[in-house]
């Protein structure tokens, strides 16, 4: 039996610099999540598979793809579905993140409704199922990922009618309120979309009952525990939120080419306490609101001046999209001034990285930092919260972390904050900043150990054997 992940983007990005090709890691929850999935699974084989195959895009538009780079993807068992310049236009920049990711942030004014993008979403939702159906034999699993494909589901059932189908959603669903934005015939096609899985699942309860409020209010589907009924079929909707491979970060400083990377930073920074943070640059994630924070933090509590430093590192994403790039120089803008406005000869307020940067240096700076200030305005999860509090193998650090994350529903030890209260961020920083070890070890003890026992492994194999048995009961239910 086969597993077939699809997800709009490949785990791997190709990329053309001065003429050559690179094949880089993709970032963002998913692809992360999925990758430390396999890599402890020994790529699914851990759980009973044959083969995992892995349906999704290059990051490359088609003109630009060649025959060598696609069959080196397919030697590691990753399946390209082009996409050609306008693909990328109207689906990717256009439906997916101008009109559903900002939707479903609660954006609601950076949304747009645009039929061009709506039309471009169906068609390429269906070049997604075609890829997948002709791979994919009666039996195997297919397991789909994200806003970018909720009408996949159904043009899969309708292709094959024999496979066991699991739609999970990374991000936030919206209040109903929200999600009523939307023209009616979209709204209603990509709940039907959805509902053609044998499973659906979300990150947390709130997500879960506020499509379970879309479904009744505008499809007038009721759910009883949990199960939608569509006619013959059950659906079954529910939380799982996301784990991570928690072995892979907290052993992290005992591998050399990490602990290698702890001491030159150490000796960089010369005894400085650091507060770090790592986000894609989107403006759900809150970095100007963090940046102003941290500013109130230092003039009220100005004897830290000289002694902690903020380490912003913001990873590119999505520059096609106008707010993206609007947002990078406004960040730049603020770094600047505040750098300009606090800083001394021999210390600067904010160390800003706008790059990629590679996983022993993320390793390393999270067994670093003091604190880790995680104050996105909205996020479906947020797994750097995580991954921050499972680096700290000596029981130290304090993470402060925004109410409106999804990883604020398992992370209770943490500093809750608003992101939008700047004044409380920046006591939280100083509260942080000042907490005995004790009381840090306590905090970070019991979320280490939630962390522990619902990692990655655990939540996949959770979904992946619900999908099962969800799609065993459709298939009964058909035949009798
Ligand atoms: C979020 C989404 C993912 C997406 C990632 C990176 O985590 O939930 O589906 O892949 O961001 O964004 P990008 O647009 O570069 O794929």
């Amino acid at each position: 039996m086969k597993l077939i992940v699809v997800s709009n983007r490949l785990p791997i990005t190709v990329v053309y610099r001065d003429g050559k090709v690179e094949f880089r890691e993709a970032v963002g929850g998913l692809a992360t999540a999925i990758n430390s999935f396999l890599r402890a699974t020994e790529g699914g084989r851990g759980l009973g598979f044959t083969k995992v195959l892995w349906v999704g895009w290059s990051g490359v538009k088609a003109e630009l793809e060649t025959d060598e780079v696609e069959s080196e993807l397919r030697e590691r068992g990753l399946i390209p579905v082009s996409l050609s310049a306008e693909e990328v236009e109207l689906f990717y920049e256009g439906f997916c993140n101008s009109t559903l990711w900002p939707l479903f942030h609660g954006f609601t004014v950076y949304t747009v409704f645009e039929r061009r993008f709506w039309d471009t979403y169906v068609r390429v939702n269906k070049k997604y199922a075609e890829a997948v159906a002709s791979i994919a034999k009666p039996g195997d699993i297919v397991w789909i990922h994200d806003y970018h494909l909720m009408l996949m589901p159904a043009f899969l059932r309708q292709l094959l009618p024999d496979l066991a189908v699991g739609f999970f959603l990374h991000i936030p669903f919206p209040p109903a309120e929200i999600y009523q934005l939307m023209p009616p015939t979209w709204r209603n096609t990509l709940l039907e979309g959805v509902l053609a899985a044998d499973l659906v699942g979300f990150h947390t309860y709130e997500y879960v009952s506020n499509f379970l409020r879309a479904v009744a209010k505008f499809l007038g589907y009721r759910a009883e525990s949990g199960i939608v009924r569509v006619g013959r079929r059950r659906v079954r909707v529910g939380a799982y939120p996301i784990g991570i491979d928690y072995a892979f970060f907290h052993d992290s400083s005992q591998r050399a080419e990490v602990a290698a990377e702890i001491d030159k930073l150490r000796q960089r920074l010369r005894g400085l306490k650091i507060v770090f943070s790592i986000d894609r640059l989107d403006y759900t994630k809150g970095v100007l609101n963090r940046l102003k924070a941290w500013e109130r933090f230092l003039k009220e509590h100005p004897q830290w001046r000289g002694r902690a430093v903020f380490v912003l590192v913001v990873v590119p994403s999505r520059v096609g999209v106008p707010q993206y790039e609007a947002m990078k120089r406004e960040i730049e803008r603020e770094v600047g001034r505040i750098n300009g406005e606090l800083g001394e000869v021999d210390w600067t307020p904010v160390v800003y990285i706008s790059r990629f940067i590679p996983t022993p240096t993320l390793l390393a700076l999270y067994n670093i930092a003091d604190v880790a200030l995680i104050t996105p305005l909205r996020d479906g999860m947020n797994l750097v919260a995580k991954e921050y509090v499972a680096s700290r193998r000596n029981c130290t650090g304090v993470l402060i972390l925004s109410e409106t994350a999804g990883a604020s529903h398992e992370l209770l030890e943490a500093l809750i904050v608003n992101p939008n209260d700047e004044s409380s961020v920046a006591e939280a920083i100083a509260r942080a900043l000042e907490m005995d070890l004790q009381e840090q070890c306590r905090r970070i003890k019991a979320m280490q150990k939630r962390l522990s026992q619902h990692d990655v492994v655990k939540w996949a194999a959770e979904l992946i054997h619900a999908t099962a048995l969800a799609y065993a009961e459709n298939r009964e239910a058909a035949y009798t």
